[in-house]
């Protein structure tokens, strides 16, 4: 039997006493690479801020590797959601990716070479070493997004949580995104990332998490990324998938369905 990572038990959560998880329970395996999927507000970032510890659960618990999460952070590292975070922050590449070290280096002790060298690693590891004096304002998006990606890898966690990565980026980054997750599970890590991409699932996840308020099925992704739990996620509204499906039904079929003038 495979550890599990994270196990969640009962987790209720709520914001001014409005539920926005209600009562999950789920057990996601150490070495998963584990995408959560639901639609907006489902309460994807609101699951990953539970297994963080930054809010509070009205009932249930939640273990990280077997240890309560107010233990547990130093076990995480974390990628933020891109619009959380303040980038006119006048600070250069190199240093965010720095601040990942200090957590192991403890706060009073200046970080010597070897951070330098381990955190340089880490940019490497996602192509920007190249821009490692940059400001981070000063960069893309899909830039900003490998740095912070970086800064993570620097903190050499157990657990990665990562909040939709992959959105707004190009090809390249989408790569340098997949070659550090392939890394990581080579590694047996843990990687748990929100996606919303549901064409890319089947093929860069071996487990998935669909969610909407509850928790709607949690398993290997080929059990579980089935047409019938994504139509129960998305609240039976068609899915990109569906409407995909039902575009190619009516050119095979020849049938009109669509409103000429
Ligand atoms: N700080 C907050 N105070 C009050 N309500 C909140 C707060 N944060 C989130 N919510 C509400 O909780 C619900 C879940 O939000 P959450 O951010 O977890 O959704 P999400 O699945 O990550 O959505 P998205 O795909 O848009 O990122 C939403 O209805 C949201 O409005
Ligand atoms: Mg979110």
């Amino acid at each position: 039997m495979i550890n599990p990572a994270v196990e969640i038990h009962d987790l209720t959560v709520a914001y001014r006493e409005k539920p926005v998880l209600w009562d999950i329970d789920v057990v996601i395996p150490e070495g998963s690479l584990c995408a959560i999927v639901g639609p907006n507000g489902a309460g994807k970032t609101t699951l990953l801020s539970s297994i963080l510890g930054t809010i509070k659960p009205a009932s249930g618990w939640l273990k990280i590797f077997d240890q309560p999460v107010e233990e547990s952070e130093e076990l995480i590292g974390f990628v933020p959601q891109r619009e959380s975070v303040d980038w006119d922050f006048p600070v250069e590449v190199l240093d965010v990716v720095m601040m990942g070290t200090y957590r192991r280096l403890g706060w009073f002790r200046r970080p010597g070479k070897a951070q330098h060298d381990w955190a340089m690693e880490c940019l490497e590891a996602v192509g920007m070493a190249d821009l490692h004096r940059r400001q981070i304002g000063e960069l893309s998006g899909g830039q900003q997004q490998r740095v912070f990606i970086a800064r993570a890898l620097a903190q050499d966690a157990r657990l990665f949580l990562m909040d939709e990565p992959f959105a707004g980026v190009d090809a390249a980054t989408e790569d340098a995104i997949r070659h550090v997750l392939e890394d990581l599970k080579r590694q047996g890590r843990t990687v748990i990332l929100v996606h919303h991409d549901l064409q890319t699932i089947e093929q860069f996840f071996d487990h998935v998490l669909l969610l909407n308020l509850r928790l709607i099925a949690s398993g290997p992704t080929m059990e579980t990324f089935t047409r019938k739990n994504l139509l129960r996620t998305y609240g039976g509204r068609l899915t990109l998938l569906d409407e995909a499906a039902e575009a190619v039904r009516r050119i095979r079929t020849g049938g009109g369905g669509g409103g000429g003038s």
